[in-house]
């Protein structure tokens, strides 16, 4: 990690999760269960993989690293995600088994853009979505892989809404502004995210959660967070301050790299432990009863 480029957004995230400290409180606490719902469906933990995309067969191994993952999230019962990618690679991500969300880019073209989620629909994804972080560059709109980008509106993201069944996840909302406007056009969930430090100095998604949560309020509307989430602890801090569920990302690049389907899976599993290890030791016993009361700021604001 460069600490020299003091704008670089993961480093601003990174060093706010780790000035949130944890209480104990062991007296009346039994082992926590790690259960959870979301979006009607129940999950083994509140971890959930990256919407990650371009990854390549490592160690000559059969599948590329998207299938590897997507296998590891099944195994673990936990929800799947995945990114840009052409419906051939989502058929062989759908074919895995896994509960899978997948995120679409937003597409200059818009017919691509409602094949891509149609096609995952009637693949059998769990939901579908869209980053709406990766709209601009440095030129205007972006350019993925030879792949132009535009504006989305909110009549743009309703229209996506309206054309599937599954529920829709807008992937990269990181003020209430937008968070609202997603709760407008009837988004089953959202992630608060920068997509690993896209906008300098980004505000840290567990920052401005609070806020998003508070401004959801019974709207039933789901929060998963990620961004530098490597740990139980990160999992953990994340839900206390208003998230269901968080992502983990990179963090899980080398356990994938090195081992495959069995890597992640085990990889999963540490920061599932020492999440129930935290909830145990903090008197949750449920996922859905962690609060805020245990965690304290260092940083002054
Ligand atoms: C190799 C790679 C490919 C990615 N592809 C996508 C993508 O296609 N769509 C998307 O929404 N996010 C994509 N992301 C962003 C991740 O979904 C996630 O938001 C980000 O990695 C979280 O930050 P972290 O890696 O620090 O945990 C990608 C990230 C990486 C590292």
């Amino acid at each position: 990690m460069d600490y020299t480029r003091l704008s670089d957004a993961n480093i601003i995230t990174q060093k706010y999760m780790d000035s949130i400290l944890i209480e104990a409180r062991y007296i009346d606490s039994v082992a926590a269960d790690l259960t959870t719902e979301f979006l009607g469906e129940t999950f083994a933990m509140p971890v959930m993989t990256p919407a990650f995309s371009h990854l390549g067969q490592y160690n000559g191994r059969e599948q590329n690293g998207l299938e590897e993952y997507s296998l590891a999230a099944k195994e673990c019962n936990i929800l799947n995600f995945c990114g840009m990618m052409e419906n051939e690679q989502f058929a062989k991500i759908a074919a895995t088994g896994a509960k899978t969300v997948r995120i679409v880019k937003p597409y200059a073209d818009q017919g691509k853009v409602r094949d891509q989620l149609q096609y995952a629909e009637a693949a059998g994804a769990f939901a579908v979505g869209m980053d709406i972080d990766h709209i601009f560059g440095e030129n205007g709109y972006d350019v993925v892989v030879g792949e132009e980008m535009t504006a989305q509106t909110s009549d743009m993201l309703r229209s996506y809404v309206e054309l599937t069944k599954l529920p829709f996840v807008v992937k990269g909302v990181l003020s209430v502004s937008d968070a609202l406007k997603c709760a407008e056009i009837g988004a089953g969930a959202i992630i608060v995210s920068h997509h690993h430090g896209r906008l300098p100095y980004a505000v840290p998604p567990m920052m401005v959660l609070p806020e998003i949560k508070k401004a959801l309020q019974g709207k039933g509307i789901g929060i998963i967070v990620d961004c530098g989430i490597a740990s139980g602890a990160d999992v953990f801090k994340a839900i206390a301050l208003g998230a269901d569920a968080a992502a983990v990302g990179r963090s899980m690049l080398p356990a994938l790299e090195q081992d495959g389907v069995t890597g992640v899976q085990d990889f999963l599993r540490g920061v599932g432990r020492e999440l129930r290890y935290i909830m145990s030791s903090t008197g949750f016993d449920q996922v859905s009863a962690i609060d805020s009361s245990v965690l304290h700021f260092t940083l002054a604001n």
